[in-house]
């Protein structure tokens, strides 16, 4: 039986304070760290070959390496604890009960790349998240874990709280550096990547939670002990969050590898009784579906990449034979059409063009142009975007349709 390590703390009572992450061993992998060479730490996160957990997956040691390095050059760290992708709901987790855990991450990763400024970008509506944040980082600095010359190791790091207004776009790291900058959320051209030029032109990385609290992990243990758990290209734990119609919803901790069908079942206690599984969002809705005779793929990023969709978030969404695959088209556009930040012209147009026609599939007034329209629009904004929220809206649509296109003629308008 697989003992959870990221998430061992989220249940123990008071599993926010201070007091209670001392008492399970928290902040002792700072110590370690600050011991280190700023470059052996990046060493240890390259040799456990961690990839981000916000939906990418690059690896972090080799993001950290990028920074440049060097006296006279201010880098900044970035804390995405934005997770507005439907279906994912794991880095709330984290931040609502083990908030230590997350700043123990960035301190070990702000002194890798030689950063003394992090900012955390939250959410505005994760209330009681933006509560801990706060609490948390006021009672490191008390302990001497935050501010000047932390443990008397002649690093200094300050870390600050910002919230958002809720926009799914700010969680795309360079529109998150524009909010954080005090302006509109718009994505930015890349490249420069923010590890070249981010927040205010400075080297800047911006880093995942859950990411982030692998960290101390890799530091305590070691590489090799990290490496050793998951698969090959997909190294280490990884937190899935399962919701739709299972018995047991809720967050699940296992190696990455760890097949979906396994997750389904022993885990999130099946799919409700008497019902059969049509198809499953593997990553978040912005990922292609795994259908009922995928199941037992690996939920790793080669693994869910070799059957054509990705791990994403590893927000899971099962769907039984009830779902009406039509109006999950229907409502995946509508999110993202609304969260759209309305600088480009395929996005802000189609994606309206998008829900109108969906909607009448739902209202069963389309007609077969309505059938050609939607692939018409799917191909006008798939990859053509200025960035992948686009992709992220048309991409659903383009495999409903695939995969369910006689339950969209069956929607059709009845002559
Ligand atoms: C539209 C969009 C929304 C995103 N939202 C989030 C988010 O809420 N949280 C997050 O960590 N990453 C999000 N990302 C990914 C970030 O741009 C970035 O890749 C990530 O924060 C890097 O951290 P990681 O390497 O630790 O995964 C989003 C990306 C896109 C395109
Ligand atoms: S694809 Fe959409 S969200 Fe992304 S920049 Fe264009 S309009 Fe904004």
């Amino acid at each position: 039986m697989w003992q959870p390590i990221l998430t061992r703390n989220i249940h123990l009572p008071n599993s926010e304070k201070i007091t209670t992450y001392f008492d399970h061993g928290g902040y002792q992998s700072v110590r370690k760290a600050l011991t280190l060479a700023p470059d052996d730490v990046i060493d240890l996160v390259k040799r456990a070959r961690l990839r981000g957990r916000g939906g990418a997956g690059f690896p972090t040691g080799l993001k950290w390496s990028f920074v440049p390095k060097g006296a006279g050059v201010t880098r900044y760290l970035a804390v995405n604890t934005d997770e507005g992708e439907p279906g994912t709901f794991k880095d709330r987790a984290i931040v609502e009960r083990d908030p230590h855990q997350i700043i123990e991450g960035v301190i070990i990763a702000a002194y890798a790349i030689q950063a003394q400024r992090a900012f955390v970008y939250i959410r505005g509506e994760f209330f009681l998240g933006v509560k801990r944040w706060i609490k948390a980082i006021a009672d490191a600095y008390q302990y001497g874990l935050l501010g000047k010359n932390i443990l008397n190791s002649g690093f200094s790091l300050d870390i600050s709280v910002h919230r958002g207004a809720g926009a799914y776009i700010c969680g795309e790291e360079t529109a998150m550096i524009e909010s954080l900058e005090g302006k509109r959320g718009e994505p930015r051209l890349k490249p420069p990547y923010p590890v070249q030029a981010g927040l205010w032109g400075q080297p800047t990385v911006v880093q995942n939670v859950e990411t982030l609290v692998n960290v101390p992990h890799i530091v305590l243990n070691g590489p090799e002990w990290y490496a050793a758990i998951g698969t090959e290209k997909s190294t280490g734990p990884k937190i899935f969050c399962v919701s739709g119609h299972v018995n047991r919803p809720g967050v699940y901790e296992l190696p990455l590898g760890t097949p979906l069908r396994t997750i389904i079942d022993d885990y999130a206690g099946g799919v409700r009784h008497g019902h059969t599984i049509k198809a499953v969002i593997p990553g978040g809705v912005s990922t292609n579906l795994v259908l009922p005779a995928q199941l037992d793929v690996p939920m790793s990023f080669e693994g869910l990449e070799a059957i054509g969709t990705q791990l994403g978030t590893g927000g899971i969404v099962v769907m039984d034979d009830t779902t009406n695959m039509v109006e999950v088209a229907r409502r995946t556009v509508a999110f993202f059409a609304h969260e759209s930040c309305g600088s480009c012209v395929p996005c802000r147009l189609g994606g309206y063009r998008l829900l109108e026609t969906l909607t009448r599939f739902t209202q069963h007034t389309a007609t077969a142009d309505d059938l050609q329209n939607l692939q018409w629009l799917v191909r006008g904004i798939n990859g053509i975007t200025f960035c992948p929220l686009g992709a992220g809206m048309a991409n659903p649509v383009n495999a409903l349709l695939h995969h369910f296109d006689g339950e969209f003629r069956a929607h059709m308008q009845v002559n």
